[in-house]
């Protein structure tokens, strides 16, 4: 078997049997295929697609190209997982609540891809916070705290984490095959044994309409079937950005103010839909809206912020920048965005504002880019909000002033007011 007849195959459209996708996801881990033949065959995928059989396939060969945790001495272990976004802090508010109701969360989460933002970049932007944590350690902290937050550091799906960098440089993510796997070759390599699914569509998600991303959603849920792991997907909007900030800092401080009670609606809304599934999931009660009760009562006793706190100690973290989230290091200029226009805000399109956090430097455009953590968008207006003619509608926080005027002229053109 060699690469170069498994690329023709895909690029004329031929199925791909199992052999040849375990030997791609073999050997292309343990580095005998080149970045330049993976990238010919990610790109013949994303052109010609698979089948339901080649994506499992795909993802269990992904999920076996490294280790596999064994979470049962856990009992019900909870994941939960996004198909991206921008402004999408979820996971940083999320996973304490529901921790903090005695549901184990045992979770490892990306970086940013393309414009949308990775809740590691968003972690490690907490001083000391390790994200890099071994097997051993990461499950001890969930038997010790009920929580843990770990990036793609194990050897878990390596296979995935080397594709996810290739498709980020090479404008190969919008894929429902490639998503699909990435996503739950993950989540079967992490051990959780209930998962749930937040399946995002609109401008600034990868699928684009409510029915390309329901798509994903029963790709992704008949992989977990077949790997025996209860699967719940939702389909959220993406339209404009979630919450109020953008950025990697920026948004660890939403989160926190979120677990303060100081929540933005739309944030709420996908928090509380989410976590009331996991809690379903796990057993802990089959009424959604109670569950969203539980989980409102532990922001406002506050215990879901300890386990934020908690969890930040556990890995190294400087708790004090949560206390204090003045502390955080903040960007070199803080710039107004002001309209000239009056009258309500129609459109805000997430996508090209998540472009402009990672011209501001809040994201990578190559895959060995560092980012930086303190810049992004805050945005005071939204969809739906009444403007007037002079009102500062964003903040702008650059490191280099002259990013942040062209900024601040791109975002003038993204608001659409009538
Ligand atoms: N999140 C992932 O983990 N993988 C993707 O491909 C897209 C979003």
């Amino acid at each position: 078997m060699n690469i170069q007849d498994i690329i023709a195959k895909k690029r004329d459209k031929q199925k791909l049997n199992k052999a040849e996708i375990e030997f791609f996801i073999k050997e292309y881990t343990n580095g005998s295929i080149a970045d330049y033949q993976a990238s010919a065959l990610i790109m013949a995928i994303y052109i010609n697609g698979m089948d339901e059989e080649e994506i499992a396939n795909l993802t269990l060969a992904m999920a076996h190209s490294g280790d596999i945790l064994d979470l049962s001495e856990l009992g019900n272990v909870v994941d939960k997982h996004s198909t991206g976004g921008v402004g999408d802090k979820v996971t940083l508010i999320l996973a304490p609540i529901i921790a903090s109701l005695g549901v184990p969360v045992a979770k490892m989460s990306g970086r940013g891809l393309g414009y949308t933002g990775g809740t590691i970049d968003k972690l490690e932007s907490i001083p000391g916070y390790r994200t890099d944590v071994s097997e051993e350690e990461f499950i001890r902290n969930v038997k010790n705290i009920g929580i843990s937050i770990i990036g793609q550091t194990l050897n878990l799906a390596p296979a995935d984490k080397k594709i996810y960098a290739l498709r980020d440089a090479t404008s190969t993510t919008e894929s429902i095959p490639l998503i699909a796997s990435s996503i739950m070759s993950k989540k079967i390599a992490a051990g959780a044994n209930k998962i749930v699914l937040d399946v995002t569509y609109g401008s600034g998600a990868f699928m684009k309409t409510k029915e390309r991303a329901q798509e994903l959603a029963d790709t992704m849920i008949k992989i977990g079937k077949l790997a025996n792991r209860k699967t719940v997907a939702l389909i959220t909007s993406m339209e404009q950005p979630l919450g109020k900030n953008v950025g990697n800092s920026l948004e660890v401080i939403e989160a926190v103010e979120a677990l303060k009670g100081n929540m933005a609606d739309d944030v709420k809304e996908v928090v509380l839909e989410l976590g009331s599934n996991m809690l379903k999931l796990a057993g802990k009660g089959d009424n959604l809206e109670e569950n969203k009760q539980k989980m409102l009562e532990n922001i406002q006793n506050e215990k879901a912020y300890a386990k934020l706190k908690e969890l930040v100690a556990n890995q190294g973290g400087d708790v004090s920048y949560i206390e204090d989230t003045s502390k955080f290091k903040k960007a070199k200029y803080i710039l107004p965005v002001v309209l000239e226009s009056e009258g309500i805000i129609k459109e805000l399109k997430a996508e090209e504002i998540g472009k402009i956090s990672v011209f501001l430097g809040a994201g990578r455009i190559k895959k060995e880019e560092k980012i930086e953590s303190e810049v992004g968008i805050v945005l005071n207006k939204k969809v739906g909000d009444k403007v007037r003619s002079r009102d500062i509608v964003a903040y702008i926080h650059a490191n280099d002033e002259e990013k942040g005027r062209e900024a601040i002229k791109r975002l003038q053109e993204i608001y659409v007011v009538k």
